[in-house]
């Protein structure tokens, strides 16, 4: 017992050394340890390359706090992140939201399809996207960045939303305004938001 928490001292210390070594490059935010089972998938900067998973660098802190207890608690489906939800205190949670929302967001996502502009404007003004998202798409409290997301996940979510597979916050606001839209308008705004820096 005695030689394994001294094992797990030596390796803690050694830790500590590495990220203190690595610590002359520009002020990152601290990672949560958590914050390393989310790597894998979600890209070591909150930035994801992987098809249908979302970007979470630059979310604002309560959107990203609330969907990691909605999907926790069951009131959004987690898919592949069951296991991890499971495991989420409220601390691991609160560090996440900040952590997240600290880092630099996405760049605009080059390789979206470019539209125009004027179209996906008449789908999302009526709608008022804008007046919840920020009319730059950056997103606020509960309301997520939107801004060069991948166009692959926002076209999942804005699916889900309009089956009712996910109600979201802000009393169904995102199942009212995606309940009319259109396969092709969904996939219009997708890639006129994803290209958004
Ligand atoms: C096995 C891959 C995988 C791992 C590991 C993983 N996630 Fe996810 N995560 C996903 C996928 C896929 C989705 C999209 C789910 C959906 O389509 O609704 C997602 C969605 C999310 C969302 C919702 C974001 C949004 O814009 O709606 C948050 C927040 C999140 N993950 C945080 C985390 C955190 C924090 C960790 C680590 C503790 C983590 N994830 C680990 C795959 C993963
Ligand atoms: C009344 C406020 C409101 C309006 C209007 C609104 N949204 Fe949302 N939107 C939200 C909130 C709140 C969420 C977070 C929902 C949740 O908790 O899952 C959200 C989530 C989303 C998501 C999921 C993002 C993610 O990372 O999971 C997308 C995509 C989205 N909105 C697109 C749109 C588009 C496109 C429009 C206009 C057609 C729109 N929203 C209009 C409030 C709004």
């Amino acid at each position: 017992m005695k030689g394994s928490r001294l094992v797990v001292f030596i390796v803690a210390v050694m830790l500590l050394a590495s990220a203190q070594a690595h610590s002359q490059s520009p002020p990152a935010p601290k990672a949560p340890a958590i914050a390393q089972t989310c790597v894998a998938c979600h890209g070591p900067k909150g930035v994801s390359t992987t098809k249908d998973t979302p970007s979470l660098a630059g979310q604002p802190d309560i959107f990203t706090q609330y969907q990691l207890v909605f999907m926790r608690d069951g009131q959004r489906q987690p898919g592949v992140m069951q296991g991890i939800v499971k495991i989420l205190t409220d601390d691991h949670i609160r560090e996440l939201g900040a952590y997240y929302a600290a880092l630099p967001p996405p760049p605009a996502f080059a390789r979206a399809e470019a539209v125009d502009a004027d179209k996906a404007n008449a789908i999302m003004g009526p709608r008022r996207c804008g007046n919840c998202h920020k009319d730059d798409f950056s997103g606020q409290g509960e309301t997520a960045r939107l801004a060069g997301q991948r166009p692959d996940y926002l076209i999942k979510s804005l699916k889900d939303f309009r089956a009712g597979v996910r109600r979201g916050r802000g009393m169904g606001a995102m199942m009212e305004v995606s309940v009319t839209l259109k396969d092709e308008e969904i996939v219009l705004i997708a890639h006129y938001l994803a290209r958004k820096p």
